[in-house]
């Protein structure tokens, strides 16, 4: 079989297919046959050295796939060969509070990943994927859906009439935009170009800010859009250079989900905005088994469909990264595995 390894673990180039042996699974353990992977701006993050957690060089990268199970290791009872599946991404936090160590185990930066034709895992580590969602589709659930479910089903949940702020078009903002819609919130989004905002609010968005344009997009949005009342959610992909914008749009008690570090520069955060913001400011790692599991019956029930920017051939791997790190794209960017 065929997997990807970064040769050289500063660099995009240095991405190469080689061929290894099929793992065999021992018992409890399935081998599935990858058929979709997703990508998502972490796999750009841990070779670039911008990742917040460590990364071990030299492993099979990328969090996000599905596939089918091809052969079940003795005492699985969750799956038996043909049954479509798709990957968690963290594969031992199954509920409640991370286990330790959560952030080192996951795939890319802490376990080989799913860039290769074959894995052998835990039958705990894959979830079912339903009938009518194609393995592209599915790939991308595991990561940027749940990251963005856990933003909005959390601490404060939104509901009907909450006002959600989404920042820009990649994969998270595209699913938070889906999702919050899909709850019956009004989603107010950014981004940085007319095209996007086009896409934006064809995908349900109700009002689109350009952030190029206005710089104090934060205040703008309170005023202009919540009587001056503020977000009840904000998902935060953006990081140190928009985390001051987005604590002046929520509002008292709504919640700034921190996600991403998207933005290269880090200006500092001043005490005060935050006080002053009276909101919650919550951290997120993705999520658990049991809210992919709650995701995906979601997404099933509110008949969403994926925003599938590109879907790139195996062969062409390194075609992908580079697509999703000249940062064109809306919503998620895929990677076809095998026929
Ligand atoms: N903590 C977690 O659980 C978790 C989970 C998933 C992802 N993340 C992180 O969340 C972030 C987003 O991930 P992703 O995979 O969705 O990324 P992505 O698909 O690569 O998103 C890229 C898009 O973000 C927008 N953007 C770029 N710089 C921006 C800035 N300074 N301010 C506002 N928007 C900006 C741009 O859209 P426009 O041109 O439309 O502005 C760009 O096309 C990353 O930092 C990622 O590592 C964290």
């Amino acid at each position: 079989m065929r997997a990807y390894r970064f040769d050289d673990p500063n660099s995009l180039d240095a991405l190469r297919a080689r061929e290894e042996a099929v793992g065999v699974p021992q018992r409890g353990e399935v081998l599935v046959r990858v058929r979709a992977v997703s990508l998502n701006y972490r796999d750009i993050a841990v070779v670039t050295g911008r990742y917040v957690w460590d990364s071990v060089p030299g492993l099979v990268p990328c969090s996000d796939a599905a596939g089918e199970i091809v052969a079940a290791g003795e005492g699985v009872r969750a799956f038996k060969p043909g049954d479509r599946v798709i990957s968690i991404f963290h594969p031992r936090w199954f509920g409640g509070r991370p286990p330790k160590g959560a952030a080192m185990q996951t795939y890319g930066n802490g376990a080989d990943g799913w860039l290769t034709e074959y894995k052998v895992v835990s039958q705990e580590a894959v979830v079912p994927l339903p009938d009518g969602i194609s393995f592209e589709e599915g790939a991308t659930l595991p990561c940027a859906a749940t990251t963005a479910w856990t933003a909005l089903s959390g601490q404060t949940p939104v509901r009907a009439g909450s006002t959600v702020l989404t920042l820009g078009t990649g994969g998270v903002s595209i699913f938070a935009v889906q999702l919050a819609k899909a709850m019956g919130a009004r989603v107010i989004a950014t981004t940085s170009s007319a095209g996007k905002a086009e896409r934006l609010r064809a995908l349900g968005a109700d009002e689109v800010v350009n952030y190029t344009e206005i710089e104090a997009w934060g205040q703008h949005i309170r005023k202009t859009y919540t009587g001056g009342a503020g977000v009840d959610c904000v998902v935060e992909v953006g990081g140190p250079a928009t985390v001051a914008e987005s604590l002046r749009a929520v509002r008292p008690g709504g919640e700034v989900v921190l996600i991403g570090f998207l933005s290269e520069e880090n200006p500092g955060i001043d005490y005060f905005l935050i006080k002053g913001s009276n909101a919650i400011v919550r951290s997120i790692g993705v999520g658990d088994r049991a809210a992919l599991e709650d995701l995906v019956r979601a997404w099933r029930g509110a008949g969403l469909k994926a925003v599938i920017d590109k879907v790139f051939d195996f062969d062409d791997a390194k075609g992908a990264f580079e697509h999703l790190q000249a940062a064109r794209h809306v919503g998620k960017v895929v990677i076809r595995v095998g026929g």
